[in-house]
């Protein structure tokens, strides 16, 4: 299949960005007899990350496939912000960490600190542990801080994540990439879409060193109600933003 071949059945299909696309499948793809399944795959709406079989996030390549959440550009903000935080030598989590972007991130970008991630979805996690091997970090299966070991209470200085914060009713109003290829667990965050957000800041508090701060990915128009959460669990919180990334986190502390 010649270049421009490629390139016209993928824009056909629908893909924005399909030269890049054409680029990323032709040189995942070992050889050309592999090529036109790939397609086929992604031609029937099959996220690209999960075809190509990894994400790029913070110039790193995190493993990706069908079912588990894939991380998105806009979350590199959190995992910026968290390295900027977090003092030397000292402990991160990243809660709800689907295949541990925002780990794997953190760890690549400061070597001395103590990486640890969690979800409660064993396929995110088996990912999450390929992502983090490199570095050193363990990815567990819990549910939020559950399964955490218990020395890590009061002791972690920066608490990152990204939990589902989708309301219910917007669910099916997703893009099919997200709302047929991504488990509604990874995606639903409850009527108001702040629910899984309330329980990370519900974890920060048992986490948390006395100055430690949780940062929360939201979204503009959720990002009320994300605030409301961390002011419910007793944290004072305020937003930050990226408007290159279209990143909105909310940065709580006790
Ligand atoms: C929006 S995805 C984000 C994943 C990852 N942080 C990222 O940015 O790519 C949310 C993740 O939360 C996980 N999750 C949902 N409920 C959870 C819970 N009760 N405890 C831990 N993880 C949970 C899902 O399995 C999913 O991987």
């Amino acid at each position: 299949m010649t270049d421009d071949a490629l390139v016209a059945r993928l824009r056909a299909a629908g893909c924005v960005f399909a030269e890049d696309e054409a680029a990323a499948l032709r040189s995942a793809a070992g050889h050309e007899d592999e090529l036109e399944p790939m397609v086929t795959r992604r031609i029937a709406g099959e996220p690209l990350e999960v075809v190509i079989g990894y994400a790029e996030f913070a110039g790193l390549r995190i493993p990706a496939a069908a079912g588990v959440f894939v991380p998105r550009v806009r979350t590199q903000f959190v995992a910026k912000l968290a390295a900027q935080f977090a003092p030397p030598s000292s402990i991160v989590v990243d809660l709800c960490c689907g295949s541990g972007a925002i780990a794997a991130a953190v760890a690549h970008a400061r070597p001395d600190l103590s990486v640890w991630a969690a979800d409660i979805d064993p396929m995110a996690v088996a990912l999450a542990s390929k992502a983090l091997a490199r570095f050193g970090a363990q990815a567990l299966v819990s549910d939020m801080d559950a399964a955490l070991p218990a020395s890590l209470r009061g002791r972690v200085a920066v608490l990152a994540s990204c939990p589902p914060y989708v309301p219910t009713g917007e669910v099916a109003l997703m893009p099919p990439e997200a709302r047929d290829h991504e488990p509604l667990a990874a995606l639903d965050g409850g009527a108001d879409g702040a629910a899984m957000q309330a329980r990370v800041f519900e974890a920060a508090l048992r986490l948390l060193t006395p100055d430690g701060v949780c940062i929360v990915e939201t979204s503009d128009h959720l990002s009320d109600a994300t605030l409301a959460a961390a002011v419910v669990a007793g944290l004072t919180a305020h937003v930050e933003t990226d408007d290159d990334i279209d990143a909105v986190v909310v940065v709580a502390r006790r």
